[in-house]
């Protein structure tokens, strides 16, 4: 029997939420963190912890033991840990779509020991399915790896479909051989993939065309202009080529769940995957390709298995000890009561450069939403803002907004205990600076003056992985996925839709034509106003 996950609490239906309100108004609204560390001298114990390739540092949050129970209480009342299972099971949680939730079996070992998701069972066939189409996917990577003709590899796809491979590529810089240049197109904008091309040749070139249903608009027309461009500087549909000529069944790749579309546009070597991998959480399939590529089979093994073990953690350990049910109550806490509207990301690792872009997809894709999963309008916030850049760069641009600005950020920080390079001196001093930003939010300082006063009581959270490694990146990438699933949990959204892009990609295709004719029939004036200038 199927569960329905509509019949589970919303976070505010749980008796839970009025006594949380209540302790908000009670001590919550005021809670000093100065204080609360000089009165619990086991704070920082009590509110870290140790999950699987990483630590995180949550006593410099506003939040006290209290608080920490209610919101407990709020994820027992709203059966989190039920609805985590129905995922875990298969269950077609994705209500709004009729799909299953799985990308977590994308990470299951072929030789699976330990905890099993009910997946496994319920799914056998797919999770054999998934190995074969893993197994195929790296081999064709190590083939790659091995062909030193090929030179650039270019990854066209966008969201889910570039984000994440891309993160994790740059990520996983330390781990890249050299010799090879990997290029990330996603943008519908000419200019990106022209800025590519321009240094190219067909032969040393490989494309990767990246796309879950192979229909996307930016992806498509990139794709084409790829073949186009291609073709006209010697390449040949011809298979088998002639005269030696570079052929497009060996030079483009497509992954996707959509195979025939790709091998109606041409492309052979294809590699699959399924609906009930969401996009933005693809980059465990198929989709990871261009990683493979840049790392190794190796690497992108351990890839999935740190975020297996991240998934055994999230589905075994008790709620109070359960890391993304951690972050995700911290999350509801501040959202929901402190009315906190965003969060920033502070990667302290420039090879993290892309991982608040890759987070906002995560996270406002995913909980983006104004209505509950029976469709009726929630009286409550839900996904906050995501944003941010690498640091120390973020201290001497925003970061005076995040001290002493009017709103209060929540600062997350991820640092890397080893460095990977051995410039003396600086990375003391980068682990020396993400330290002292979150002492400084948090102490603030006082200056009759005015202007030099800083409020402190500022909440940061402060994730350290001991080195960035596959494993690392993926226990950490999980992390992320899984907090994402129990906030939206909370809430009693479906995560796992996306219908708020649908809207503007129908405008554009009926704005398209209009900029070559000039018709501005039915349009707002705003817009029909736009089209003439662009036209004249
Ligand atoms: O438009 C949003 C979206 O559907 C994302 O969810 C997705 O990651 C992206 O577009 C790309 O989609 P596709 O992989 O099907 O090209």
């Amino acid at each position: 029997m199927a569960v329905d996950l509509s019949t589970f609490a919303r976070c505010d239906r749980a008796p839970a939420w009025a006594a949380l309100q209540q302790h908000f108004a009670a001590q919550g609204r005021g809670f000093d963190l100065r204080q609360a560390f000089r009165q619990d001298p086991g704070r920082f114990e009590a509110f870290s912890q140790e999950a699987p390739h990483l630590f995180v540092d949550l006593s410099k949050n506003l939040i006290d033991a209290p608080a920490q129970a209610l919101l407990l209480d709020l994820a027992r009342q709203c059966g989190l840990e039920a609805q985590r299972d129905a995922m875990f099971a298969g269950e077609p949680i994705n209500a709004t779509e009729g799909r299953a939730v799985m990308h977590f079996l994308l990470r299951y070992p072929a030789a699976g020991a330990g905890w099993m998701p009910g997946a496994v069972r319920n799914a056998a066939g797919e999770l054999a399915e998934v190995h074969r189409t893993l197994d195929a996917m790296l081999a064709y990577a190590e083939q790659v790896r091995a062909d030193t003709a090929i030179t650039d590899v270019v990854n066209i796809g966008i969201g889910g479909s570039d984000l994440g491979p891309q993160m994790a590529t740059l990520a996983l810089d330390e781990f890249v051989a050299p010799g090879r240049r990997m290029h990330f197109v996603s943008n519908v904008d000419g200019h990106e993939l022209d800025a590519v091309l321009r240094r190219l040749q067909p032969r040393s070139t490989l494309f990767l065309v990246a796309s879950k249903t192979f229909t996307t608009l930016e992806t498509m027309t990139n794709a084409r202009s790829a073949r186009e461009w291609f073709l006209a500087q010697g390449g040949t549909a011809d298979s088998p080529a002639r005269d030696g000529r570079p052929d497009v069944a060996s030079h483009f790749a497509a992954l996707t769940t959509n195979v025939a579309a790709a091998r109606e546009f041409g492309i052979t070597t294809t590699f699959g995957f399924w609906d009930w991998v969401g996009g933005r959480y693809s980059l465990w399939s198929a989709i990871g390709l261009p990683i493979a590529i840049a790392v190794g089979a190796q690497c992108f093994r351990e890839l999935l298995a740190g975020a297996h073990a991240m998934d055994a953690h999230f589905a075994t350990a008790p709620l109070e000890r359960n890391l993304p049910v951690r972050l995700a109550l911290l999350d509801l806490w501040y959202r929901n009561f402190h009315g906190f509207t965003s969060r920033s990301i502070a990667p302290y690792h420039s090879a993290l450069r892309r991982l608040p872009a890759y987070l906002q997809q995560l996270e406002m894709e995913s909980n983006g939403k104004r209505v509950d999963r029976a469709g009726q309008a929630l009286p409550f916030a839900t996904s906050p803002v995501l944003w941010g850049e690498p640091g120390t760069n973020g201290q001497h641009a925003y970061f005076q907004m995040l001290h002493q600005g009017t709103d209060v950020v929540p600062v997350e920080f991820v640092a890397v205990r080893r460095a990977a390079h051995r410039l003396a001196g600086h990375h003391e001093q980068l682990l020396a600076n993400a330290l002292a930003q979150a002492q400084a939010l948090m102490q603030g300082k006082d200056d009759a003056g005015g202007h030099r006063h800083f409020t402190g009581n500022r909440p940061s959270t402060f994730v350290l992985l001991d080195r960035l490694e596959p494993a690392s990146l993926g226990a950490l990438v999980a992390l992320q996925e899984h907090r994402v699933f129990c906030s939206g949990a909370l809430w009693g959204i479906n995560s796992f839709d996306q219908w708020g892009v649908e809207l503007g990609k129908v405008l554009a295709k009926d704005i398209t034509p209009r900029l070559a004719s000039g018709d501005a029939a039915g349009l707002d004036a705003s817009t029909a106003g736009l089209l003439r200038r662009l036209r004249t």
